[in-house]
Formats: structure tokens, C-alpha cells, sequence
């Protein structure tokens, strides 16, 4: 049975000891193991479904540690993670040959990020070596933003989750690889593309599946409730296709006049993006086990995080 625990020492005992934790970040929760051992990597891909060919996150503790991971940094990265570091933005950057291919599977490139919870750090800290650590759900399901959603996932696989409250970004981290030295953004996330847009000009966006076959992170399919999920612009209309049937509604700010017939949830009352970021994965989680027929979720505006929230339900809905 996995124990929940605020205790950094416990957490870094079991990872000294080639176990798989649940760790806490800014972003979601993730499944963590030292980057170095074979037996706790294994046993991420393992715990977590994830097929070999989908590459691992590489989560450092400073910059400093960037040339123990990453050759050949290119002008542009160097000014984002002097700008995004810690926080909720991944690097693909030319490997260290000491790198393990198992983190990489065998790509030439890594995916590295500095996580800016507290706790992530005090963690890294009192570790020697980085943590490899993909998000800590099943692969294809929605992230985890809490210990709970961790502990509910993984209750007899891994021994501890690190409970560092929730996730106060709720998104994954946006992340930017290099084609020929140009900076392209391969994962919409947590930093919005205008944010990043402000410290290095236009940058490409190639986030299709059409795009990367290889770069798993961007599956049509991910993120997704049990429940069918639809998403739409206009949640009235879409209800009355669904007469008689048990419906679930996840609603940006403003409820609807009939609402006491569903269960329903509010991202943001006043409209915050970010807000309304932090809580998507929690409502889903929630109304995933209310044994709905149906959940439906209203689009979000289309700029700033409002963009990669709609790229998430762009990939959680039914298909
Ligand atoms: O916010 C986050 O990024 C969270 C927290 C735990 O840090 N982690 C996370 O990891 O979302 P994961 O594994 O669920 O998603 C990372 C994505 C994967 O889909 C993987 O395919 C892609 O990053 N990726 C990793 N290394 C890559 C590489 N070398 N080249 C291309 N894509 C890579
Ligand atoms: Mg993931």
C-alpha cells in the first residue's frame, strides 16, 4: 500500500535505493528515479505503461548541472532558461554521452527541466544525481495534480508519493527543441507562446502528430477521462443531444441557467486563465468517477494558457 508522505528524507531513501516515487512539481506530479539506475527506470516505463520508445524528462537541480547533461547548447536556450528556469519549461538539447539511451530512447536529443516547487528542489538537493520523471499517470490518462490522484493511480506499485499539495500550474511544461539552432515548440504548456515569444521573437510551433511521429508527448489520443469526453464551443446546443443521458459539464466561468440537472464544475468564476489551467485536470479527475454517460467541456479563449488548456481537450476528447 503506498504511503503519502511530506518527509524528503523518506522520499530520498527509496530513490538512494533504486525505487520509483511520486514526486511533486509545479506543472503535474511525476513518477521519479534516478536517471542512473537501470532498475528504477525500468520500473518507471514498467509502473507506467509507457512504451520504450517514448523518451523521459530529465529534471536537474541548477544550471550549473546542465553540462553534466547537455552538449552544445544553442544561444537561444541559453537565453530561455536564464529566463524560464526553475519553472514549468522542458529543453530538448543535444545529449551527454553519459546520458543513459533508456532516458532518451536512443533519440540524439534529452529533455531537460529545472522544477521550481519547493519541494522538488529540496529534493533534488539532497540528491546526487538528476531525477528522470514523466508525468504520474498511466500513459494516455489525465496528469495528476494532487498526492491523491498519485496514490489512486498507483497504490501497489510504488512505495511513496511526496505530498507537495496541488500543482499550482496544473499543465505540463511547454517544450522547445532546436532544428538547426532555431528554437521550435514541440509541447503547448504551462508558458504560454507569447510569454516565450517576448524573450526570443516568432518561433515555430509544430505540435501535430503529423509533425513529430516520433515525439510521443503529442499523441491525438492523451490526457483523456474514461468517461467519453466532448468539447465544444457551445455547451447548451451539445447538451440536448444528450437527453436522458447522465452528463458531467466542465464550464469555464459562467455556470448554466438549468445547472442543478448535471454535475457541474467552474474553472474560474472570474475568467482567469491560469486559474482555470490549475483546476482542468482536478475536474476531470473529479467528474471521471461520477460514472457519468457523458462529460462535456467548454472550450477556453484561444490565447495565452487558454491555448495549451485547448490543446489538452483537443487530445482528451472522445474519438
Ligand atoms: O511538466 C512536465 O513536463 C511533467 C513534470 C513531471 O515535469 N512531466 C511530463 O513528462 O509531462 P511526460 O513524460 O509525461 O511528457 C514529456 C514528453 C513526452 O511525451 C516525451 O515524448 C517528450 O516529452 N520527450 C521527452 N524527451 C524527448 C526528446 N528527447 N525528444 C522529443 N520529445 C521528448
Ligand atoms: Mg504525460
Amino acid at each position: 500500500m503506498i504511503e503519502v508522505t511530506k518527509d524528503i528524507n523518506r522520499a530520498a531513501f527509496f530513490l538512494n535505493n533504486n525505487e520509483v516515487i511520486g514526486m511533486p512539481t509545479e506543472t503535474v506530479y511525476g513518477l521519479a528515479g534516478n536517471i542512473y539506475s537501470e532498475q528504477a527506470v525500468k520500473k518507471i516505463f514498467e509502473v507506467k505503461q509507457r512504451p520504450f520508445y517514448n523518451p523521459l524528462i530529465v529534471h536537474i537541480k541548477s544550471v550549473e548541472y546542465l553540462e553534466k547533461v547537455a552538449v552544445e547548447i544553442p544561444e537561444q536556450a541559453i537565453k530561455l532558461s536564464n529566463h524560464f528556469w526553475p519553472g514549468p519549461l522542458t529543453l530538448l538539447l543535444k545529449k551527454h554521452p553519459t546520458i543513459p539511451n533508456i532516458i532518451t530512447a536512443g533519440k540524439e536529443t534529452v529533455a531537460i527541466r529545472i522544477p521550481k516547487h519547493p519541494i522538488a528542489q529540496s529534493l533534488l538537493n539532497l540528491l546526487d544525481y538528476p531525477l528522470a520523471a514523466p508525468s504520474a499517470n498511466p500513459f494516455g490518462s489525465i496528469s495528476p495534480t494532487t498526492a491523491e490522484h498519485v496514490a489512486e493511480y498507483f497504490s501497489e506499485q510504488i512505495p511513496v508519493v511526496l505530498d507537495g499539495g496541488a500543482s499550482e500550474k496544473g499543465l505540463e511544461s511547454t517544450i522547445i527543441g532546436f532544428v538547426d539552432n532555431q528554437a521550435v515548440l514541440f509541447r503547448h504548456g504551462a508558458i504560454s507562446i507569447e510569454e516565450i515569444e517576448e524573450v526570443i521573437g516568432k518561433i515555430a510551433i509544430k505540435t501535430s502528430a503529423k509533425d513529430q511521429p516520433d515525439a510521443p508527448g503529442m499523441l491525438l489520443k492523451h490526457y483523456a477521462p474514461k468517461t467519453p469526453t466532448f468539447v465544444t464551443d457551445d455547451v447548451q446546443s451539445m447538451i440536448k443531444s444528450f437527453s436522458r443521458k447522465k452528463v458531467g459539464l466542465i464550464l469555464f466561468k459562467d455556470q448554466l441557467e438549468n445547472s442543478e440537472r448535471y454535475y457541474s464544475e467552474i474553472l474560474s468564476g472570474n475568467g482567469d486563465l491560469q486559474v482555470a489551467g490549475a483546476n482542468l485536470y482536478a475536474a476531470m479527475h473529479r467528474l471521471d468517477k461520477q460514472k457519468l454517460d457523458a462529460i462535456i467541456i467548454e472550450k477556453l479563449p484561444n490565447i495565452g494558457i487558454g491555448r495549451s488548456i485547448n490543446d489538452r481537450l483537443e487530445r482528451a476528447r472522445f474519438k
